[in-house]
């Protein structure tokens, strides 16, 4: 069976996170959405919100699990047995950063890094932008997930 995993923040899952996890459902036999416990950087969302957004979201594909992950990202495919990480890459800024960790991934475990190209409707997109845009009102309903959309509008209503 072919398996891959889709790691990230994920705080909140964007409609650019969900088009590469569909593309990967559409390869791979399955499908693992890896959500990072990282105890240093502050979240919207915490690690449980944020997996059921993914699980809500995935739902329809049939072959996409969630999970989460603490620490190294080999060390969650060596013990998952996880031979392959997919990621996006949106523009060329991305690209060094990205080429840094696959070659370290590589280089410590063997783990595959292959990446897909994002859809350009999505190529502007990011967590941390839509968290901005949101938190002054800006409209991003055509960016995330209806439910995150909606998550979103509750959360900035709040006082
Ligand atoms: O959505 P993000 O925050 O851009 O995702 C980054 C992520 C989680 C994929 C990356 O930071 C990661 O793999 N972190 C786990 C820790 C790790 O393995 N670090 C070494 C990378 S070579």
């Amino acid at each position: 069976m072919r398996r891959a995993v889709c790691p990230g923040s994920f705080d909140p899952v964007t409609l650019g996170h969900l088009d590469i996890v569909e593309r990967a459902s559409k390869i791979y036999d399955e499908v693992v959405v890896a959500v990072l416990v990282n105890k240093k950087k502050s979240s919207l969302y915490t690690v449980e919100e944020r997996m059921a957004h993914l699980t809500e979201v995935t739902a329809g594909y049939g072959n996409v699990k969630v999970d989460s992950f603490y620490g190294l990202l080999v060390d969650y495919c060596r013990t998952q047995q996880i031979p392959v990480i997919v990621k996006g890459l949106r523009a060329i800024s991305d690209f060094d950063y990205e080429l840094q960790m696959a070659q370290m991934n590589h280089g410590l475990a063997g783990v595959e890094t292959m990446f897909m190209t994002t859809n350009p409707l999505y190529s502007f997109l990011s967590s941390s932008l839509v968290k901005e845009v949101a938190t002054f009102g800006g409209d991003v309903s055509g960016l995330v997930p209806e439910l995150v959309h909606t998550s979103l509008l509750e959360r900035m209503a709040r006082p």
